[in-house]
């Protein structure tokens, strides 16, 4: 950005929206719909970058290996929040070696140990609340459950919960264009990152029963492998625990605004088949990722949009889960879709925490539809993260258990 540049400008030319304003984080499906109806699925800024707004052509990007990270440095390219260069912002080959090694340490053995805890730790939380009367969702629920899971997936000592999460938290903000963080934030981040790398190296050194930290401890010998262990570590905290937060808040925001659907699953139990197919559909209509950035890595095309090598693509998600073309009535909340979305992303990115993401929200919904939730705040606000997307708090009334 030069010194006669605004920020919107300089926004602008990345975006075909101001996403600065309050407007635009409140509800940025109102803005992908203008877009779509005036550029269509693939939209080219002023600056020549591209956003991608439809389904069809999002999959097309993601699964396209002419598009990737390229040889930027993670933190040069979209400072996704960790502390070194990690396999999210890698390509193939060396995110194929490095994305292994955790899938190995995360297997599903290791998700049927955390759906038992994820089942007692959700009915412990929601009945907690229903004997108040009352909860905010978020608050009381959704981070303890997601701090918790995330913690002990990595196999983190107890006391360091806590940090772990406000760290987390934190982290996220820094996937924002930088231009929307001040310059107090940004220095909370950085505190945040290297808070982080050292909690996590302590615990590398007497790590849990438990957990992936275990597991990689044993190929962690030298300086490099225990700094690709510690950011490995550090990217899952920052990738798992407020986007978990975010399914179980934004989902229970858009289920307590369409009282009918919410009527007609709490009629179901709600069954574990029905909640879980509900989970999909809350996944699609407001994700908690709302963007996955890449770039051409040669000059390559999306759907026949000529995109020269070096383009930055911005890949939409929320936008791509409501295309018409692919979600009839993309704005009303269904749960007989047969589409998948994309929330999860896809491709060689795809997200390995979604099994884990799928369970925490799913138990968190069938244990909260049992009291009969209903609002309490007259409006719900989103906070200020952009790509990360999460109702702040949501208060609601629970019959008592
Ligand atoms: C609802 C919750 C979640 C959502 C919406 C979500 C979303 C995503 C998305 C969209 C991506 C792909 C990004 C891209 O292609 O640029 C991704 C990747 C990833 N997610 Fe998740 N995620 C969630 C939960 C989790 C959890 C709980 C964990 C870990 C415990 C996790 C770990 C990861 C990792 C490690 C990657 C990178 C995979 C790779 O680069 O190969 N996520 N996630």
């Amino acid at each position: 950005m030069d010194a006669s540049e605004t920020l919107v400008d300089a926004l602008m030319r990345q975006f075909p929206f101001d996403v600065s304003t309050e407007e635009f984080v409140q509800d940025p499906y109102r803005f992908f719909e203008q877009v779509r109806r005036t550029s269509g699925p693939v939209h080219r800024t002023r600056s020549g970058d591209v956003v991608v707004l439809g389904y069809f052509e999002a999959m097309a990007v993601l699964s396209d290996p002419r598009f990737g990270h390229g040889a930027q440095t993670a933190q040069e390219q979209t400072n996704y929040g960790v502390p070194a260069r990690t396999f999210l912002l890698t390509d193939p080959p060396g995110h194929t070696c490095q994305r292994a090694r955790v899938r190995r340490a995360f297997t599903a053995r290791e998700v049927l140990r955390l759906r038992v805890k994820i089942n007692e730790l959700t009915a412990t939380l929601v009945q907690a609340a229903a004997r108040a009367g009352r909860a905010d969702i978020v608050a009381d629920v959704a981070r303890p459950l997601s701090a918790t899971v995330i913690a002990d997936l990595i196999g983190v000592p107890e006391h360091l919960r806590d940090r772990f999460a406000q760290a987390a938290a934190l982290l996220v903000r820094a996937m924002d264009p930088p231009q929307l963080i001040d310059a107090e934030t940004r220095e909370r981040i950085a505190r945040a990152r290297v808070s982080l790398a050292r909690d996590i190296n302590v615990a590398l050194r007497h790590p849990s029963d438990t957990g992936l930290l275990r597991a990689m401890a044993h190929g962690s010998a030298d300086h490099t492998a225990r700094a690709e262990t510690v950011a490995t570590c550090a990217q899952l905290v920052a990738a798992g625990y407020e986007t978990t937060v975010g399914l179980i808040a934004n989902g229970m925001h858009a289920l307590l605004q369409h009282r009918d659907q919410l009527a007609q699953l709490a009629a179901t139990g709600p069954s574990e088949k029905a909640a879980t197919a509900a989970v999909e559909e809350l996944l699609r209509f407001d994700p908690p990722i709302q963007l996955a950035p890449r770039s051409a890595l040669v000059d390559a095309d999306i759907a026949g949009t000529p995109v020269p090598r070096g383009t930055v693509v911005s890949v939409l998600l929320g936008a791509a889960n409501r295309d018409p073309r692919a979600f009839p009535q993309p704005h009303l909340l269904r749960f007989d879709r047969q589409t998948r979305h994309l929330a999860f992303g896809l491709g060689t990115h795809y997200c390995l925490g979604a099994a884990l993401a799928r369970l925490e929200a799913t138990a968190a919904l069938r244990h909260l539809l049992t009291h009969s939730p209903r609002l309490l705040e007259p409006r719900i606000l989103y906070s200020p993260a952009r790509v990360a997307r999460s109702v702040q708090s949501l208060h609601v009334h629970l019959n008592a258990p």
